[in-house]
């Protein structure tokens, strides 16, 4: 039997609007303008996710103090006739997908000044005059006028409200917090003090646009640092919002310190945040929303089913799969591709070269680019390896009507990520083979295990094209010792579930280096991380990357930068210094990552012999299974 979300799929109400259903998208500011207008990327970005099915997105703020508060080229602008009209695009193809548009205010940390300013500090070259600190109560009054201003003329432009940040440690919420606000004027010290300014924002937003114009508060409810704003002034502050005229109130925690609550990664449970929306839920009568890793429609009907808030809101998930509320809606629930909470692709710079973008969804941020629509011909493709990049690269290419054939030489599909879920609060990423597994299932691609394909059977075939997926395997180490019993590949190490010793050293301080590291010492081994470089994890996103090596840290990893395993006897590894100092550490157990080769044999071999050979994923360049799906994606979509 199909699953149904009723409550999930009930219409409802923020001020007085109708939502189609109670799924909004959170704030995700995509960084793709580049000249503060809104591009193509990201219309087609948005009009994605409404067209899945979200009742109402949050977008992208634009600046509300121009040129004062203009953070550059990277931030829309709203002030001219000109940016309004590129808003105009945005709004209007998120609103003909049937979803409401909201737009995001905020303000940065301070005006721009000139250099010198009494009290002015110096931000990336410019100098800014905190207003938590330095701005006079003038000036703090004027904040709020200038987001009247800013939600008047977002109204006067097309959207259907505005949501007001005070969470994230951004200025508001910097005015809530009595760790930040040390002020002692009329907007410090008490919390009536200290919550005056969003008050009157929302007051003077109300003045501006009238009754009939949604405002929702983006609102921190705990910092979750002890002495932080905490839950019980947020119920206070809550009850003052609906007194004031808020319409809607979404709940979120943490500030910039403790943002691993605020965007809730593998380390944290699903609906980490439900209590904190109970509980501001439990004092108002406007809608709540909850958020916070709310991963599934499942999870979200639960939320609601119970009271525990009237609406929920999702950022990544909706990421992943624009498709999620359609598809729940039509109870295809294993269909949904599911975010698995990497904060790889999507966060910070994103990709090189790409910007925000998603590991488990190689369309996100090409949607203005890359249209996947019926081949010309149905060809014959021949898809090699069955890892992810082979799986993507199949499903893709039968969707467009090509006869596809998948060959894996292993016993089972996934390739090497398959190893990638057992690594200490990694059980998520199974998500990406699953989803591919299910769909290759119902798909017409006939796949076959067990056959390692060479260069002669394809030669004898003939295919009309042939994707090669053939991945990377582990750079093996050249130094005395390396090929004694105790020394493993992590691939091995994670594959033949190795009993570490109780001595163990990792040689290269990577992604799989540091993850292999984990599983040792949680297993009860001291372990040593050698890495030849100044820092590990280099290319890691910035939150997991601060909680892998404070995980590390605490469990008592040793962490040996700027050196080189040189020489491994049978019971110490030799570990060479930058400065060649040579230092000899106790190892039962050693185990290698550093690094892999592409196992581009194959492509090698068929170079002028056969027609349309396409290289992707692992085998073009080891990477990470994000790069192996988009590579699938961009030679799948045009074949
Ligand atoms: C322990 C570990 C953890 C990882 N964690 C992450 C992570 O968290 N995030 C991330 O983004 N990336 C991670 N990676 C990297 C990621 O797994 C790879 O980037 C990704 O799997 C590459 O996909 P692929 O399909 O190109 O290659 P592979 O996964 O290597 O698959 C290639 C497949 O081709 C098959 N094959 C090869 N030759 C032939 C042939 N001649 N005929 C038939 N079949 C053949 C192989 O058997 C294999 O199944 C991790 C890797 C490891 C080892
Ligand atoms: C990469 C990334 C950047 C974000 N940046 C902001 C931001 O600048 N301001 C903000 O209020 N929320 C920001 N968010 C938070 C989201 O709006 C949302 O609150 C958060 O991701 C939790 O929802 P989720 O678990 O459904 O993703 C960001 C989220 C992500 C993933
Ligand atoms: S990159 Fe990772 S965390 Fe971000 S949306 Fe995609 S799967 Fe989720």
């Amino acid at each position: 039997m199909k699953k149904t979300f009723p409550k999930l799929f009930e219409p409802t109400r923020i001020g007085g609007l109708q939502l189609r259903n109670r799924l909004t998208m959170s704030l995700y500011p995509t960084k793709y303008t580049t000249d503060s207008q809104a591009n193509d990327r990201l219309i087609e970005f948005f009009r994605a996710r409404a067209k899945g099915g979200a009742a109402m997105i949050v977008l992208d703020g634009a600046c509300l103090d121009y040129p004062a508060a203009y953070k550059g080229a990277v931030e829309l602008r709203m002030d001219t006739e000109d940016h309004a009209a590129s808003l105009k695009r945005l709004i209007s193809a998120v609103k003909s997908e049937g979803a409401l548009a909201f737009m995001h205010l905020n303000y940065p940390a301070g005006p721009i000044v000139s250099e010198g300013t009494s009290g002015a500090i110096e931000k990336k070259g410019r100098w800014m005059l905190p207003l938590i600190s330095a701005g006079d109560e003038d000036r703090v009054k004027g904040l709020s006028k200038i987001f009247g201003t800013g939600a008047a003329r977002a109204r006067e432009i097309g959207y259907d409200g505005v949501e007001v940040q005070a969470s994230w440690g951004d200025i508001v919420a910097q005015f809530l917090s009595p760790l930040s606000n040390k002020r002692t004027d009329s907007y410090g010290g008490s919390l009536e003090n200290r919550s005056r300014l969003l008050l009157e924002i929302v007051s003077e937003i109300r003045k501006d646009t009238g009754d009939n114009f949604p405002v929702q508060i983006k609102l921190v409810v705990d910092e979750l640092i002890p002495g932080g704003f905490g839950l019980e002034e947020a119920k206070t502050v809550a009850g003052s919002l609906e007194r004031v005229g808020a319409d809607s109130i979404l709940v979120t925690v943490g500030n910039k310190k403790t943002k691993k609550h605020s965007i809730p990664s593998h380390s944290l449970p699903a609906g980490v945040s439900v209590p904190h929306a109970k509980a501001i839920k439990s004092v108002v009568n406007i809608p709540v929303i909850a958020m916070g890793k709310i991963s599934t429609p499942d999870l979200a009907e639960r939320i609601l089913e119970e009271g525990d808030a009237d609406l929920v809101a999702m950022t990544r998930a909706l990421i992943t799969d624009p498709e999620l509320p359609n598809k729940a809606q039509a109870g295809q629930v294993e269909d949904i591709r599911g975010c698995i909470y990497c904060l790889e692709d999507c966060a910070d710079k994103g990709v090189k070269g790409l910007g925000r973008a998603c590991v488990n969804n190689p369309l996100a941020g090409l949607e203005d680019e890359i249209r996947i629509t019926g081949a010309v011909d149905s060809d014959q493709v021949w898809v090699i390896g069955g890892g992810p990049a082979g799986m993507q690269a199949a499903l893709i290419a039968a969707e467009r009507g090509h006869v596809v054939s998948l060959f894996e030489k292993c016993g089972h599909l996934g390739g090497q990520f398959r190893l990638a879920a057992l690594a200490p609060y990694k059980g998520e990423v199974s998500e990406v083979l699953r989803w591919l597994e299910v769909q290759l299932d119902k798909s017409q691609v006939k796949v076959s295990l067990n056959h390692p394909v060479s260069a002669a059977e394809i030669i004898d075939a003939q295919p009309d094209s042939v994707i090669l997926a053939t991945g990377s395997e582990s750079r093996i180490p050249v130094m005395p010792g390396f090929d004694q019993e105790h020394v493993f590949q992590a691939h091995e190490y994670l594959e033949k579930r190795v009993k570490p010793g109780a001595n163990v050293v990792g040689s290269g301080g990577g992604e799989v280096g540091c993850e292999v590291a984990e599983t040792a010492v949680d297993s009860g081994s001291r372990v040593v991380v050698v890495e030849m470089l100044s820092e590990l994890l280099p290319r890691m996103k910035s939150l997991p990357r601060t909680e892998l090596l404070g995980r590390l840290s605490a469990k008592g990893v040793v962490l040996l930068t700027d050196h080189g395993a040189s020489a491994i006897t049978t019971n110490t590894v030799k570990a060479t210094g930058q400065d060649g100092q040579e230092k000899t550490i106790d190892a039962d157990t050693v185990i290698c990552a550093i690094g892999m080769n592409s196992r581009r044999e194959l492509y090698h071999d068929l170079q002028g012999v056969v027609k349309n050979v396409y290289l992707i994923g692992d085998a073009e360049e080891p990477g990470s299974v994000g790069h192996a799906l988009r590579a699938a994606l961009r030679v799948a979509a045009t074949i």
